[in-house]
């Protein structure tokens, strides 16, 4: 493999386990203030992040490149409100998104198909990801600071997320 390419998903893995921390933290926080359904959201999505690094570390490993364990940076753990929260959450999946859309890129540049090919999963899941990251913060827009509308969103949010997987 192409340094260069194996640089990137050696990047990647530490994009991926700093979202699944980040996402630990937001489940954390949700807790501690009473969203037990946010909370569940954010501990299943924390997981989820963790299956994307491993699966990179194991893509790596078998294509015999050599996989960094990256240190992570400590995840933001104060949020203001749900709103913030879930700003956060769009914010996250977006950066992630143009990270996979470099490595696709530098992919075809160093005609590196078969990680371009490996790399398609990812683009489906962030274009998943990021279109439930941004009905939830739609969702909480409408309803602003209305304690009973996020009362609401707390109980419906798995309802809200998957209904609009189903859509697509
Ligand atoms: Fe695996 Fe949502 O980034």
């Amino acid at each position: 493999m192409n340094t260069s390419i194996e640089k990137l998903l050696n990047d990647q893995v530490k994009f991926e386990a700093s979202a699944s921390m980040q996402y630990l933290a937001m489940a954390s926080w949700a807790d501690a203030n009473g969203y037990n359904g946010v909370a569940d959201f954010f501990y299943l999505q924390s997981e989820e992040e963790r299956i994307h690094m491993i699966k990179l570390v194991k893509f790596i490993n078998e294509r015999s490149a050599k996989v960094v364990i990256p240190q992570l940076d400590k995840p933001k753990s104060d949020f203001e409100s749900l709103n913030q929260l879930f700003e956060t959450f769009l914010e996250q999946e977006v950066f992630v998104t143009q990270k996979i859309n470099h490595i696709i890129f530098e992919c075809l540049q160093q005609k590196e198909y078969n990680v371009h090919n490996f790399m398609q999963w990812y683009v489906t899941e962030q274009l998943e990801e990021e279109a439930v990251a941004k009905t939830l913060l739609d969702k909480l827009t409408i309803i602003g600071d209305n304690k009973s509308g996020h009362y609401l969103f707390d109980r419906d949010i798995n309802m809200i997320a998957s209904a609009n997987q189903n859509e697509e």
